[in-house]
């Protein structure tokens, strides 16, 4: 099989800015052709979604209103590109992390994620754009070390900045890095007519 990738290499500077920041846009690891199979994909596994039973749980009051969750759903194309970014995710973190999960996220008229970290699985999320437009998300360094009760206060609170944290887009033809189980990030709640989806590849550090 031809490899998907353009480069799996990472440059100092890539790896130096995710060390600081939690965070790094890697753009340009894939053609646009392979942009628009994973489209392609994305679209057609919509059918077959569900909202996991499993993942970050925010815990809001009753002043919010619950989000219905993010039905989310595996494709055979995403799971190759999750695999061939391993070595990638390696070079970025310098530690022996594994592919546990990748998914595409789906959201219908509104893109909102309420504040939280990654799960155990998720030593580093690897973004990507599948289709649609999905706003940026918003990473908080002063947050690090907040519990998911302090995270979910926040979130409760209808006096706390949702426009605050540092925001985050993910490419097409490439991915975001996060530091998604360390660094809390939300995307706060904006109008967003039809259907978008981003995709979230997931890796577990074994050390
Ligand atoms: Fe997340």
């Amino acid at each position: 099989m031809a490899p998907l990738l353009l480069r799996s290499a990472v440059t100092r500077a890539e790896q130096r800015s995710f060390a600081a920041h939690g965070h790094v846009r890697l753009p340009g690891l894939w053609e646009r052709a392979l942009a628009e199979r994973i489209a392609a994909e994305g679209r057609e596994r919509r059918a077959v979604a569900e909202i996991p039973r499993r993942g970050p749980r925010t815990p809001v009051t009753a002043r919010r209103l619950p989000r219905r969750g993010t039905p989310a759903a595996s494709g055979p194309l995403l799971a190759r590109v999750h695999l061939s970014l391993t070595g990638t995710a390696r070079a970025l973190t310098g530690r022996l992390v594994v592919p546990t999960f990748a998914a595409y996220g789906y959201y219908q008229d509104d893109d909102e994620v309420f504040l939280h970290i990654d799960t155990e699985q998720c030593d580093l999320t690897l973004l990507t754009t599948v289709f649609g437009d999905v706003g940026p998300l918003h990473v908080h360094p002063r947050l690090i070390g907040s519990t998911m009760e302090r995270l979910g206060e926040l979130e409760s609170d209808p006096g706390w900045d949702r426009c605050g944290g540092t925001r985050v887009t993910y490419p097409r033809t490439g991915v975001t890095a996060l530091n998604g189980h360390v660094l809390p990030h939300h995307r706060p709640r904006r109008p967003a007519p039809g259907l978008h989806a981003v995709a979230a590849l997931c890796y577990r550090s074994l050390f």
